[in-house]
Parts: C-alpha cells; sequence; structure tokens
C-alpha cells in the first residue's frame, strides 16, 4: 500500500502523482520505472519515476491518460491509497563524464528525462535539452528542467514556442551543438524511431527508453522482449 500525497493535472491529459513509498524511493536511480496498481484487482502497468525524495520517502510519476489503468489513476484524489509500487525496476541510465549530452523529450518523457539531465548535469557534463510537444501549452517542468540545462530549445509543431515543425528540427541543433557525444531519447515509441533517424547521419550513440507492453516486470513473461536489429 501506498499513499497519494500529491496529485496535479500538469497539462490537458498529462497527470503528476507523488506518492509516500520509502523503501521504493530508497536506491532510486535515474532511467528506472515502477509497476503500480490504481485498484486491488486492477493490472499492474509500468511508469517511469520522474522525481524521488529518500529524505520524505516520496517518489514522482508523471503520465499520460490513454486508457484503463491510467484513467483510473487520474481519477484518484490525493490522500487515497495504491494498492502496490514496486520498484526500483529497469536498468539505470548509465550516467558518466561523456561531455556534451542532448536530453530529448516529449510528451510524459519531459518527465521522465528530468532525474537523468539531473544526474548527467551533476555528473560534469554539458547538458542540452530539447522539448517536443504539439503546441506550447502541453509543456511542462521548461523551468526545472533548465535549472539542470546548460541550453534547453524547444520544438512546437505549431511554432507557438521555440522552433516551428517537427522533430527533424533537431538536425540543426545537433549541428549547432557539436560535438555531440550522446543522445538521451524520452517519450511515446514514435519520437524514439524519429529521434534515432534524425542522429543516425551524426553517428552519435543514442539511446531510447522504450516502452514496450509489460505484464509482470519481473523478467519471467518475456511479453516485454522487443527486437533491435537482429536480436530480441
Ligand atoms: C518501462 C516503461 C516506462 C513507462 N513510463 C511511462 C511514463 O512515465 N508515463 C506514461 O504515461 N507512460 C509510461 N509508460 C507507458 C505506460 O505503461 C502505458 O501507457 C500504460 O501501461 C497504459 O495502461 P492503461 O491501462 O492506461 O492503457 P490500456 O487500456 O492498457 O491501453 C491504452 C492504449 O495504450 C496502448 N498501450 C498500452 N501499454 C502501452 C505501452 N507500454 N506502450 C505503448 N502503448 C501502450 C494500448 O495499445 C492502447 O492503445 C511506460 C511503459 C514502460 C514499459
Ligand atoms: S513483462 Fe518483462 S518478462 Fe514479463
Amino acid at each position: 500500500m501506498a499513499e497519494l500525497r500529491a496529485t496535479q493535472m500538469l497539462v490537458p491529459n498529462m497527470h503528476l502523482l507523488t506518492v509516500f513509498a520509502p523503501e521504493v524511493a530508497c536506491g532510486m536511480r535515474p532511467g528506472q520505472f515502477v509497476i503500480v496498481r490504481a485498484e486491488e484487482e486492477g493490472e499492474p502497468i509500468p511508469l517511469s519515476v520522474a522525481d524521488w525524495d529518500e529524505e520524505q520517502g516520496t517518489l514522482s510519476i508523471v503520465f499520460m491518460n490513454v486508457g484503463g489503468t491510467t484513467n483510473a489513476l487520474a481519477g484518484l484524489p490525493a490522500g487515497n491509497t495504491l494498492p502496490s509500487v514496486v520498484g526500483p525496476l529497469g536498468k539505470p541510465t548509465e550516467i558518466d563524464r561523456f561531455g556534451t549530452v542532448l536530453g530529448v523529450a516529449g510528451c510524459f518523457g519531459l518527465g521522465s528525462i528530468f532525474p537523468i539531465a539531473r544526474a548527467l548535469h551533476q555528473a560534469g557534463n554539458r547538458v542540452i535539452v530539447v522539448l517536443e510537444a504539439r503546441s506550447s501549452f502541453l509543456l511542462f517542468w521548461e523551468e526545472r528542467l533548465r535549472s539542470v540545462a546548460d541550453a534547453l530549445h524547444i520544438i512546437t509543431r505549431d511554432g507557438s514556442k521555440g522552433l516551428r515543425g517537427h522533430v527533424g528540427r533537431l538536425t540543426e541543433i545537433i549541428a549547432a551543438s557539436q560535438p555531440v557525444h550522446r543522445i538521451l531519447v524520452n517519450g511515446c515509441t514514435f519520437l524514439l524511431k524519429r529521434v534515432a533517424d534524425v542522429s543516425k547521419p551524426f553517428a552519435i550513440k543514442t539511446m531510447v527508453s522504450l516502452n514496450p507492453i509489460m505484464i509482470d516486470g519481473t523478467g519471467m513473461c518475456g511479453v516485454c522482449r522487443v527486437t533491435v536489429g537482429d536480436s530480441t
């Protein structure tokens, strides 16, 4: 059982939950996720951790309301309890002194890239954050991300903030920021693919945070297997 300490709709359809789960918050590392259930008989779903506080014993999750469980989570008020929060899970993001790192985020990835950008910044990297959204009203945590970045760029499809267009505009940002030693991408699968395509000609190591369907998250069922190149 984990108490919901705070809930907030950040922008339309995007929600922030702060959960009291001290045993999970302790030992959490950037890039990891938790598996939560909204109701006792409900499905467990994986969600990345966007921040945590070991002293307070809390962790924060940013999620998009897309279906059954996320809709139930979005409807829970602070003070309610989640039947389970399991974690920390997943391979943490490699944090080292790489040089210049570009962190690209869209959708709920604006939340989950935050602890990664912070850790890379603390490790002495030059961190450039790129936020992508359909329109400026869908952006959140801009100032929070700016506080852990050496530079921050915005791309909006409608041009209401920053560069107008889609993530193809990243080509200009990469060219102007050279040398870039690593690119990290968090967000929806389409964004991950587009950024990987854009970064390929530059031959920059690009790490994407994949979000496959998961059932148990324990490594037993094999549902979360993904094919990369010729191997799974
Ligand atoms: C490691 C990991 C970290 C994740 N982190 C986040 C996060 O921080 N924030 C966030 O909003 N989401 C995140 N996701 C995706 C999230 O788990 C799904 O959106 C969620 O499981 C949907 O559950 P639901 O019951 O609300 O929707 P459902 O009713 O199960 O499905 C609604 C729609 O979403 C699709 N869908 C379901 N699961 C996924 C999935 N895993 N990936 C892509 N599409 C899916 C379904 O095909 C369907 O079209 C993460 C997924 C993984 C594997
Ligand atoms: S969800 Fe990964 S093995 Fe079952």
